[in-house]
């Protein structure tokens, strides 16, 4: 198939999708911001197979980047990423120019307290808030039915379910199960930074999650099972463990006993790259 249109501009956003709304088709949307892999592609699917059209946002969003050699390197690989998606039902690439989502003089913020406090956000300041901005901005202009989340954003799903949910925004949050390699690495656009010796190091976070779940769910203490999957972690070649925690899995408050749904989160450094990940209790 050939490759979907790419739009750049809100107005004719607006215009494609006000034409698809009138003929009463559904619209789905799936934010990204590029560098596209089978976890986006994954999602890509799941929006195909529920909504009439697909929307694929492709931004990478200087709000959210809490340090500017992350927003440096970041891959950009848009030609590979439209060639990607011609192989699925996508009717339209939103690829915004950066003064479409942020005009001169732009002064708004959008912040949500308790499930964004903690985890990533005690260590990406800002990070959240520059979520929450451009994710309320993405649903507003592109007016979508649902909204396609991986479950590997973990806590990133939970801030935008709370904002759709506070905010009255008249869309669905559907989340999606982590997509992984072989070897467990939960697939991400920074594991294209990571070098062969890295990226041999990487799935033990997954593996430290794994054993640190089946610990918990054979009775195990709670604290122990964190602290022998932070070891195992450091052990493994990891610079520093950010955060091991368990959360409860809706509101993300820090739990000391699994005694209800619950999810185990990690956020690691190999070298100069930052990894993350989360399984369910
Ligand atoms: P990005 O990191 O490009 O991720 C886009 C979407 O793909 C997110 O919902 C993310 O959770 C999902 N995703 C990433 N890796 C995945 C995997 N291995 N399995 C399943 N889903 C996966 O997350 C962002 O962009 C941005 O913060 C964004 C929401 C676009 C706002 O700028």
């Amino acid at each position: 198939m050939t490759a979907p249109r790419i739009i750049r501009r809100l107005d004719v956003l607006r215009a494609q999708v006000a034409a698809w709304k009138s003929a009463g088709e559904s619209v789905a949307v799936v934010p990204t911001m590029g560098a596209l892999h089978a976890g986006h592609l994954s999602l890509v699917k799941a929006a195909a197979a529920d909504c009439d059209r697909v929307i694929v946002t492709i931004f990478v969003n200087p709000k959210q980047f809490n340090n500017p050699d992350d927003l440096a390197s970041y891959p950009r690989t848009e030609e590979d990423d439209a060639r990607k998606l011609a192989d699925y039902r996508v009717d339209l690439i939103y690829a915004p120019d950066a003064d479409q989502v942020y005009r001169p003089g732009f002064a708004t913020n959008v912040s949500v307290s308790g499930v964004s406090e903690g985890l990533c956000g005690a260590h990406r300041p800002g990070h959240f808030d520059g979520v929450a901005i451009v994710v309320t901005k993405l649903f507003l202009q592109t007016q979508a039915d649902k909204a396609f989340f991986g479950e590997k954003d973990y806590q990133q799903l939970q801030v935008v379910k709370r904002l759709v949910t506070d905010l009255d925004i008249p869309i669905e949050v559907v989340g999606c199960p982590t997509v992984r390699d072989a070897d467990g690495l939960a697939l991400s656009s920074r594991n294209l930074l990571l070098s062969a010796e890295q990226r041999l190091i990487a799935p033990a976070i997954h593996a430290a999650l794994t054993e640190a779940r089946d610990a918990i769910r054979g009775g195990a203490d709670v604290a122990h099972a964190l602290e022998d999957a932070r070891r195992r972690i450091l052990d493994a070649g990891f610079d520093s463990v950010e955060y091991l925690e368990l959360r409860d899995a809706g509101d993300l408050h820090p739990l000391e006993v699994a005694d209800r749904p619950a999810r185990l989160l990690a956020a690691a450094v190999l070298g100069k790259i930052r990894l993350i990940d989360n399984i369910a209790v």
